[in-house]
């Protein structure tokens, strides 16, 4: 046998179980045609494998629901919250906690205190909601990103490194003074889940330092980004999950952190930063928009499951099996030649709408389409991550048409087995096999903000 062909499981056993109900084609019909062909406005009794978001919807442990147990409620300093700062600093390094109710409110905080208007924020791609906090506070975001990353075939193995040279045109052109800082993100979502080198993040703290421009981290899949640097980047073979992760965080100034993902809590999330005059003002802040600084818009009970499932995150067990069920199910799709973006990444498959409508346009919605025909096809709920989630230019009011128009199919942590992710496979390979009879979505509905959430369609005629 060959080395490394042994086959791994998941270092858990089930103990507790949620039934699923299998839909029929004519209650899919319904239902789709119900939500507006949007599958963020499906009822979840309606799905039957839910890969809509692994954001909140990993299963948690014995040990984790036993924290539950030992929720602290107090208004004020609960003991839950030095539990949750104590894991914070163990295993992430950063000095100061600001707990918040879930990631965007930490990114809503940071924006507002470091960013002043005109400023422009550099960034290893955007991210929905981080992105438009950043305009809110009066910033303009700026893709950094290698090229390689908007190109879904390109098999670059650390496709969220940024583009130096891009970057230093940047602090160039528009001044280090209105660049309060670089937003690296650990994985990059929208590129895929894709990781950043640590070598490259390295290099950008070089160039940044030089002209004292702070680092902030979006660390919300941290672990799962040390997990590709450990199997891909030359001298970290040896190294631990917890001890890449530290040395990630260790190049940064701060973090924000949607802890739903990573930290496999329902609930949570937090802002850390090492500079005190800094947590000052944000600890400030948090007393305004989420609650008193030592729970932020947690409960106590909460705090303590984020705890414990930090802890949780950074065991190589547990990350290696994670990342190991998204590379079966995209190894699967790729030997059914399904064009997916490659290499897979940490959290999901992201299936090239592209390439697999071509008959559609941009504006006829090809990955909002497709995502409702696999729907339709077997009840797996995907999600668009294409020109519907773009949003509109704020300027011009004008659509953003980004290079990558993609379907995403995200795994919940701990939540589905291999078989579950066999049937998502063949139901992506009918509809692909069929796409050809697959028509357009045209708006019916569009709110202001993040439109992906609630937009309405209806299909082309
Ligand atoms: C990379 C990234 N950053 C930030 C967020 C926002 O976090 P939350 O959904 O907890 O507000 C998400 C969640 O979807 C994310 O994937």
């Amino acid at each position: 046998m060959e080395k490394n062909r042994r086959s791994w499981a998941e270092p858990y056993k089930i103990k507790m179980v949620e039934p699923v109900h299998i839909s029929t084609h004519k209650e899919r019909q319904k239902a789709i045609k119900g939500a507006g062909y949007n599958t963020f406005l499906l009822r979840s009794s309606e799905v039957y494998i839910d890969l809509l978001t692994d954001s909140g919807t990993s299963a948690m442990s014995d040990r984790q629901w036993a924290g539950l147990m030992l929720g602290d409620e107090a208004y004020a300093g609960s003991n839950n919250f030095y539990r949750l700062e104590d894991s914070v600093r163990k295993n992430y390094g950063y000095k100061y906690l600001v707990p918040t109710h879930q990631g965007r409110a930490a990114e809503h905080i940071i924006s507002q205190l470091l960013i002043k208007e005109g400023d422009y924020i550099p960034g290893n791609m955007y991210f929905t909601t981080t992105k438009l906090h950043q305009e809110l506070a009066g910033g303009t975001f700026v893709d950094v990103i290698i090229d390689e990353a908007h190109d879904p075939a390109n098999e670059h193995p650390f496709k969220a490194n940024v583009d130096l040279n891009k970057l230093e045109d940047l602090i160039h052109d528009k001044g280090a003074e209105n660049i309060p800082y670089v937003a690296i993100s650990t994985t990059v979502n929208m590129a895929g889940g894709q990781p950043i080198s640590l070598s490259n993040l390295k290099q950008v703290r070089e160039l940044t330092q030089k002209h004292g421009i702070k680092i902030i981290h979006d660390m919300t899949r941290v672990a799962e980004n040390a997990y590709f640097i450990k199997e891909r980047e030359p001298g970290y073979e040896n190294h631990s999950i917890g001890d890449i992760v530290m040395e990630i965080c260790s190049l940064t100034d701060g973090a924000t952190m949607s802890a739903k993902k990573d930290a496999l809590v329902n609930i949570g999330g937090f802002l850390a930063v090492n500079d005190e005059e800094l947590f000052d003002r944000a600890r400030n802040m948090v007393v305004i928009y989420e609650g008193l600084h030592t729970y932020g818009g947690m409960a106590g009970r909460d705090m303590e499951a984020l705890a414990v499932g930090i802890q949780e995150s950074v065991q190589y067990d547990h990350i290696r099996a994670r990342v190991g069920q998204v590379q079966y199910l995209g190894k699967k799709l790729i030997n059914m030649n399904v064009p997916i973006v490659k290499p897979v990444g940490s959290h999901g498959i992201f299936l090239d709408a592209k390439k697999i409508l071509p008959h559609l346009t941009q504006d006829q919605l090809p990955a909002q389409s497709l995502a409702a025909a696999i729907y339709l096809d077997s009840g797996v709920r995907a999600m668009e991550r294409g020109v519907v989630s773009a949003g509109r230019n704020p300027e011009t009011g004008e659509n953003n048409y980004p290079k990558l128009e993609l379907v995403r199919l995200t795994i919940p942590r701990r939540v589905y087995t291999q078989a579950h992710m066999d049937v998502v496979a063949e139901s992506v390979e009918a509809v692909v096999a069929n796409a050809a009879d697959i028509s357009g979505l045209k708006f019916v509905y569009e709110p202001e903000y993040l439109r992906f959430f609630q937009s309405r369609f209806e299909p082309l005629g």
